[in-house]
């Protein structure tokens, strides 16, 4: 009886009326926000991680999908289009799939990592792989969604910003008012966009009760080989092994500048190097796995405390945003690009011993 019951239940006095009236859910939210003295200690602060890879799906998307598809299916909507680099279009599926609806995902050819398109294709998706990048699938998809009875459920879509304005209000809960801080990867921009708003609404004064004294300063981190935000234009060819943030032209690039500039933060660039540093460092030293983009966040704290940019003993949340084993053949590399090769035994204790040094 004390199962978390998914945002929607969770959250319903902060969601519109809209979403609630069919509920497609598969208890997403109410994630871990573990505390992080690995990173913490490191840079003098005191920092946690919200655990996002822990949604049913395994990312953060799962908290708009359940409002998206929930608003789509008291509408009566049949089908449903996302463009994704990957995530999206699993959770798009598995909620689709949950409410009887068609789900159509436009994918970059060749630039999803396995575990994402194999949920795609588990959960029953129409999957097309598009010759393009991410944002060609976000056009199509759009111009789909005009022409054909097919709702968009990318995070243009207002009701994904809805749901995943939660996970916001899942950290106020937890930590009691918001942090000094709130960092995390920036893709499409849906996300900062969306805790941009979660952090405003639990801080706003004319809203009822009031759960935070104050909005934390925003600090975004895209991939440096597609990182228009950072440079001020669109990047035509983005490239970063951190496929889910492989993005040259985000939607909600406007929201995400006004959650940056209104916050008093940064959006900045962390380059691939410094992406599966952290993404290492994640799991040999947090014990958290995730996936290489869900790492940004981190590598751009470690790298503005290296220029001193990290106010002392400040309170951070970083938001890592999917699960390691979406795409897992990153931790089977090592640092100099080499593999991963396990040390092979017989099956007797002499020689296993022997092999772990034990003597
Ligand atoms: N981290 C992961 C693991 C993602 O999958 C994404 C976006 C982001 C961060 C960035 O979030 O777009 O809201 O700024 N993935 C989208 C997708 C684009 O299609 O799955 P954002």
């Amino acid at each position: 009886t004390h199962q978390w019951r998914g945002v929607i239940a969770e959250y319903a006095d902060r969601l519109p009326a809209h979403v609630q009236q069919t509920i497609v859910t598969l208890g997403e939210g109410g994630t871990p926000l573990v505390p992080a003295p690995a990173i913490g200690d490191r840079i003098g602060a005191e920092v946690f991680v919200k655990v996002e890879g822990m949604n049913p799906t395994g990312s953060f998307k799962d908290r708009g999908m359940t409002t998206a598809i929930s608003a789509a299916a008291a509408r009566g909507a049949r089908a449903v289009v996302c463009a994704s680099t990957g995530n999206t279009s699993a959770s798009a599926a598995a909620y689709a799939t949950r409410a009887g609806m068609v789900c159509a995902v436009l994918v970059p050819d060749g630039k999803i990592a396995m575990g994402k398109l194999s949920q795609a294709v588990a959960h029953g998706a129409r999957l097309l792989q598009v010759d393009g990048n991410f944002d060609d699938c976000l056009v199509a998809a759009r111009k789909l969604a005009e022409a054909h009875p097919v709702e968009l459920v990318n995070s243009v879509n207002p009701d994904r910003i809805e749901g995943q304005k939660t996970a916001a209000f899942e950290v106020v809960d937890v930590l009691g008012d918001a942090p000094d801080i709130h960092v995390l990867p920036v893709g499409n921009a849906g996300n900062i966009t969306a805790y941009w708003k979660g952090y405003t609404e639990y801080a706003d004064l004319a809203a009822g009760p009031v759960r935070a004294s104050r909005t934390p300063v925003m600090w975004g981190f895209q991939a440096a080989g597609a990182a228009p935000i950072v440079l001020g234009h669109p990047v035509d060819e983005p490239e970063t092994i951190a496929t889910a943030i492989r993005i040259g032209n985000p939607a909600s690039w406007r929201q995400a500048e006004e959650a940056r500039d209104a916050s008093g933060g940064v959006i900045e660039a962390v380059t691939d190097e410094q992406i599966l540093a952290a993404h290492r460092l994640l799991a040999a030293e947090v014990g958290v796995f995730v996936e290489p983009a869900s790492a940004a966040g981190v590598a751009g704290v470690l790298s503005r405390a290296e220029r001193g940019l990290v106010p002392p003993g400040a309170r951070i949340v970083i938001t890592v945003t999917g699960h390691g084993l979406k795409d897992p053949g990153w931790a089977l590399r090592t640092p100099d690009g080499g593999e991963v090769v396990p040390t092979r035994v017989t099956a007797d204790v002499v020689s296993i011993a022997d092999a772990l040094g034990l003597y």
